[in-house]
């Protein structure tokens, strides 16, 4: 049987809209094709297309095409919705709002339309046709008449209940009762499915596979709700029909009682009800008081802003003057830069972008010019580094007696130093360098294990007893100018500033870790702003005369 040609809208198919869609078509009442179901994010609902069902994110063609329509969205997501269809509900249209929390008038206000209202609250049983329903259209205050619009209330409840019913049992309540019957009837769902879980895992203990007790405790359930729908008794009767004195039905129905079945079950729905009266109108108060707090914070921006515009003007009327005149100039800076002002149209607030423009710049260039001293910091130190290092390495060169197998390697260097000298890839230098002083590739292996190993095992190889003690005694205070000769001279004073720790305490106090040479030099090379430069000097100065020591 159809009810209606012009077809059903469930707006917000998740779960109850899911199974609402599906039991409308199992019920016969509709086609699939008569169905519009609509979601924002339609990834999970596409599969329905290929059933025939209408699928569309657009809440206004939806409620364009259908005379009734099912309102199955979050009480968070109610108002948002309610908005989308505000142009599109006419009072010809049935709404049917399954929300809970939300009351008739919350929505007949919010779609500011006398349009006819039925509050649903229905299971997810309604799948399979077994849902049980419970419908409101008016509170218990309030009486029919025969105006218009009570009338049209009336037919759209005999709508609604035809449908229902056609989906499992309904029952006509007052809208108080809609926030309890939350509770009871969709929420309960839930309570039997985890009693029946219970029975079945109780029945798994006494030997039944989990499959099989769990199809056992549910159809068993299932007979008990029919004998209760069809005989039309207290469950109590039909109880004490299954407890023979001294059975064991009693045993294990007191054992539930003294573990506080039934309390536990009336306390998890009266708490069920509370929470589900509150869940509507708690988003609406928190989204109120969040209103609230941001005009108070606006007015309070404004205020400032005014009594600042005052002091500006009193104190500096002059440059007041010029500001406004360049404000003009610089609205595309401030529409590009939007800093929290809603009322940009407002004249005086030109100023106040004007100050913040003013304010940004500033901040731009003490930025630039901090980054500009950095890098004529580092540049400088890097130019004293050259100068240091190029006597060095030609000395260097000319004191070592290298082997014919590293010669090849000291042209390239001593190529590579020319260009440096040149300008070309100068920051590359140290790096390079410790190649330059190796002469042998048995010495290369053991300086490179040198770097590599940690401080400790450095500090032993340190140790070794070619140094002399007075040597190693002698205060590392060469002046810097001197230091590329000295250290020749002096190569095994140098290491002696390694303390045990594996630090460097070079000449200028600072102490600076020498255990990973090649990460100082990179680290160096990428933020050599903020590197003292010295250490990387150091670095390269030790690394030279451990070279030679062990020459
Ligand atoms: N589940 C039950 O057993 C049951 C029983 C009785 C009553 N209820 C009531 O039924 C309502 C829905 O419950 P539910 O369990 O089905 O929730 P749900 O699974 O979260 O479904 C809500 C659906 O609405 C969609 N949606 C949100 N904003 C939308 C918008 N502006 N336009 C179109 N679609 C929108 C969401 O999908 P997108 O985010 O992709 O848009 C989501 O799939 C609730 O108010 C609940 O209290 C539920």
């Amino acid at each position: 049987m159809k009810l209606y040609d012009n077809g059903v809208a469930v707006l917000g198919c998740g779960n109850l809209g899911n199974a609402i869609a599906k039991g409308l078509v199992a019920s016969k009442q509709f086609k699939s094709n008569q169905i519009v179901l609509t979601k924002r994010n339609l990834s999970t609902i596409e599969p329905l297309k290929r059933e025939g069902y209408h699928v569309t994110t657009s809440n206004h063609d939806a409620v364009s095409r259908c005379k009734i329509v099912i309102v199955c969205v979050v009480p968070a997501q109610l108002d948002d919705l309610l908005d989308s269809i505000k142009q599109s509900v006419t009072e010809n249209h049935i709404i049917i709002s399954v929300v809970s929390g939300a009351s008739i008038e919350d929505i007949r206000s919010h779609l500011e339309k006398d349009v006819p209202i039925v509050r649903a609250m229905p299971n997810t049983a309604i799948q399979h046709c077994q849902s049980m329903t419970c419908l409101a259209i008016r509170s218990s205050h309030q009486k029919s008449t025969n105006s218009p619009s009570d009338k049209a209330k009336d037919n759209a409840l005999e709508v609604a209940k035809k449908i229902f019913n056609c989906l499992g049992m309904s029952i006509v309540l007052s809208e108080e009762q809609i926030v309890p019957a939350t509770a009871l009837c969709a929420c309960g769902i839930a309570f039997f499915c985890r009693a029946i879980r219970a029975a079945a895992q109780g029945g798994c203990e006494i030997g039944f596979h989990a499959e099989d007790a769990i199809r056992i405790a549910a159809q068993t359930a299932k007979g008990a709700a029919t004998l209760l729908l069809e005989n039309n008794f207290h469950p109590e009767y039909e109880i004490d029909k299954v407890t023979t004195p001294q059975g064991c039905t009693i045993a294990g129905l007191n054992q539930m009682e003294h573990a506080g079945f039934s309390s536990a079950m009336i306390k998890g729905i009266v708490t069920s009800s509370d929470k589900a009266a509150s869940l509507y109108t708690q988003k609406q108060q928190n989204k109120k008081q969040q209103q609230l707090k941001q005009q108070q914070h606006q007015q309070h921006q404004h205020q400032q802003h005014q009594q600042h515009q005052q002091q500006v003007q009193q104190q500096e009327p002059h440059q007041y003057q010029q500001q406004q005149q360049q404000s003009h100039q610089q609205s595309q800076y401030n529409q590009g830069h939007n800093y929290g002002h809603q009322n940009q149209h407002h004249h005086n607030h030109d100023d106040q972008h004007q100050n913040y423009y003013n304010q940004d710049q500033k901040r731009r260039n003490n930025r630039k010019h901090r980054s500009n001293e950095n890098y004529d910091n580092h540049h400088h130190h890097n130019q004293q580094y050259q100068q240091h290092q190029q006597p060095t390495q030609q000395e260097s060169q000319e004191q070592t007696q290298q082997p014919e197998q590293t010669q090849s390697t000291n042209q390239s260097n001593q190529r590579r130093n020319s260009e440096s000298r040149n300008g070309k890839s100068p920051q590359k230098q140290p790096q390079k360098q410790s190649q330059v002083q190796q002469p042998s590739s048995t010495t290369e292996n053991t300086d490179q294990q040198q770097q590599q190993q940690p401080p400790q095992e450095q500090q032993q190889q340190q140790e070794q007893p070619q140094q002399p003690q007075e040597q190693q005694q002698q205060p590392n205070v060469v002046d810097e100018a001197e230091r590329p000769k000295e250290q020749q001279q002096q190569p095994q004073q140098q290491q002696q500033t390694i303390d045990k720790k594996g630090y460097n305490n070079n000449r200028r106090g600072g102490r600076h870790y020498s255990y990973n040479n090649n990460y100082n030099s990179h680290h160096h090379r990428h933020n050599g702003i903020n590197k003292n430069s010295s250490s990387m000097y150091h670095d390269e100065k030790r690394h030279e005369v451990k070279t030679e020591q062990i020459n």
